[in-house]
């Protein structure tokens, strides 16, 4: 450390970096557009570092300042342009690829490229996979799911008979989610083998945690720090030893027996294997297009479960209804993928969970990527380079979207429903208030054209999840009344990781 060189290097690579922020903040195209927070060069740098524990209310403040329209806030080295009001957030959402890029948008948060691999952003094909095939293939597979989700539960709670056990929340709802997601992407036996479960979860930790070390670094220096801070090597090399037998044996089916082999599992696999080209059909690549697949849908969907079952404990009264719901609805029809659509209060309450404890303070964070920049309906124009966003929690909160906006009503997306059905309106599509439907107005999955692809098989595994455990658990708050406090990070929000939750086995059966 006390060597000079090393001195020299570090003083000359602080100063690359704030010429850097300074050349990007003063972008003067963007002067139209008022901003939020401090204007100084060093003020706004310094606003930069405190992003990192007051982004959601540094939004929020601009949203109530600006409801109507557009403003930015100083991130490190450039302007965070957020739009508030759903008409723009729509024409974010409708914008194509190659004017406001979503995969340049996520690289700045998380250098997907470094940390990953260039081909998940350069050539993202599993993304048509999941959109297309994989939720096609929800109903046929749905017995696989109910199965998985039965048994997952049993062996992760390991509840004595009818006594309250106090569950890390989050920790469990992995263990049920990597199980249940891998039924479906890679089937039995090794949807089970927890070596390659916890390393799905572990891989996505090991790129969320080097990814943000990287995206301190400007664009220019990252193709260089990446290597060596990235840590996904090793679950990577854990990833090819435990699905990589399973992936090359496909291959040698295919090859040996063309792509429509009899007794071909219906999987993530193969359906990959249908999209998948050239340089693509290879065990490393394809086991790669796992991992993400599984880095796209463990967190995200274990978060959401995590924060519903906060919401379920400190709002008690909702159980029964729910309850009572999934019972009916399976004694008349069956656990069925196509019976998850009558379970309208288990959809409802995932749903407006979401909307209250949605994944950040943004979403649909896109990087403007074309020469002539991208124009917003009112005139406005951000310049290539700039970067947008939704001003996701603020809009979900806001009181001209929904009434009692702070309120967690469990039900009113529910209440919605039978209105429009009973007065016939159809004006009003009684869809778009589905746990699936997006809306300028409801980003958790964000709106458009990169709305999550997997969202429908999300809603499926969730709602089938809580209606099993409605149907066979009580539930209570580690501390009755009392919700665990959410984890802020930078513009992310997440479930309080530590945080427990009772379950006992239902004793009145
Ligand atoms: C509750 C669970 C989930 C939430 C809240 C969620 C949320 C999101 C959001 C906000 C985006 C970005 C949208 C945008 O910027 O416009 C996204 C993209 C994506 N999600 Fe999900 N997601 C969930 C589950 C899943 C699952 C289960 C899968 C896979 C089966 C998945 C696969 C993807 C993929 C591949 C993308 C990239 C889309 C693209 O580039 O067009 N997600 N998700
Ligand atoms: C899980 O997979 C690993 C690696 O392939 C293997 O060594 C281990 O025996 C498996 N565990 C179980 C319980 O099958």
């Amino acid at each position: 450390m006390d060597d000079p060189r090393f001195l020299a290097l570090s003083a000359g690579l602080a100063i690359l970096i704030l010429a850097s922020v300074r050349k990007a903040l003063h972008n003067s195209k963007l002067d139209a557009i008022p901003i939020v927070g401090s204007t100084g060069f060093l003020t706004s740098f310094w606003d930069g570092y405190k992003f990192f524990a007051n982004a959601p209310d540094l939004i929020q403040a601009g949203y109530t300042q600006y409801p109507e329209g557009i403003f930015r806030v100083a991130r490190f080295s450039y302007w965070l342009v957020v739009v508030s009001h759903p008409k723009f957030v729509k024409e974010v959402g409708g914008a194509p690829e190659h004017v406001l890029s979503f995969h340049e948008g996520v690289e700045d948060g998380l250098p997907v490229k470094e940390v990953v691999g260039r081909p998940i952003i350069e050539n993202p094909y599993h993304q048509h996979t999941i959109r297309t095939s994989l939720t096609r293939n929800l109903h046929a597979r749905f017995p696989d799911v109910r199965d998985e989700i039965a048994c997952a539960f049993e062996e992760v709670l390991q509840l004595d008979e009818s006594e309250w056990k106090s569950l890390p929340a989050l920790h469990t709802v992995m263990a049920v989610v990597a199980r249940v997601s891998n039924r479906l992407f890679v089937g039995l036996p090794l949807c089970r083998n927890q070596t390659y479960l916890w390393n799905n979860v572990q891989f996505a930790l090991d790129v969320i945690r080097s990814g943000q070390k990287v995206a301190l670094f400007p664009n220019f220096l990252r193709p260089l720090v990446g290597p060596f801070i990235s840590g996904k090597d090793k679950s990577f090399a854990v990833a090819l030893q435990t699905l990589g037998p399973l992936v090359a044996e496909r291959l040698a089916k295919e090859k040996e027996l063309g792509p429509d082999w009899p007794g071909k599992p219906n999987d993530l696999i193969s359906w990959l294997l249908e999209d998948a080209q050239d340089e693509e059909r290879t065990v490393p690549a394809l086991v790669l297009r796992v991992l993400s697949t599984n880095f796209a849908a463990i967190h995200t969907s274990s978060m959401a479960f995590t924060q519903a079952l906060f919401d379920l404990t400190t709002h008690p009264q909702h159980l029964l209804p729910m309850r009572e719901e999934a019972e009916h609805v399976v004694a008349n029809e069956g656990w069925t993928k196509a019976a998850l659509n009558s379970m309208v209060k288990i959809d409802s309450f995932l749903r407006e969970s979401q909307r209250l404890n949605g994944n950040g303070a943004v979403s649909m964070i896109r990087k403007v990527v074309s020469n002539d920049g991208f124009r917003f309906s009112d005139g406005t124009v951000l310049p290539k380079g700039s970067f947008v966003c939704a001003a996701a929690r603020a809009i979900h909160y806001d009181a001209s979207n929904y009434k009692n906006p702070a309120e967690f009503d469990g039900f009113r997306f529910a209440r919605e429903r039978a209105e429009h059905a009973a007065t016939h309106d159809l004006t009003q599509d009684v869809f778009k208030r589905q746990m699936i439907s997006t809306a300028g107005d409801f980003l958790p999955f964000g709106t458009g054209k990169h709305a999550c692809p997997g969202r429908f098989f999300a809603a499926t595994e969730l709602k089938a999840m809580l209606a099993h455990v409605v149907i066979n658990y009580d539930l209570k708050a580690e501390v009755e009344g009392v919700r665990p406090p959410d984890n802020i990070f930078g513009l992310g929000i997440s479930p309080n990781p530590s945080a427990k939750v009772r379950f006992r086995k239902r004793t009145d059966l």
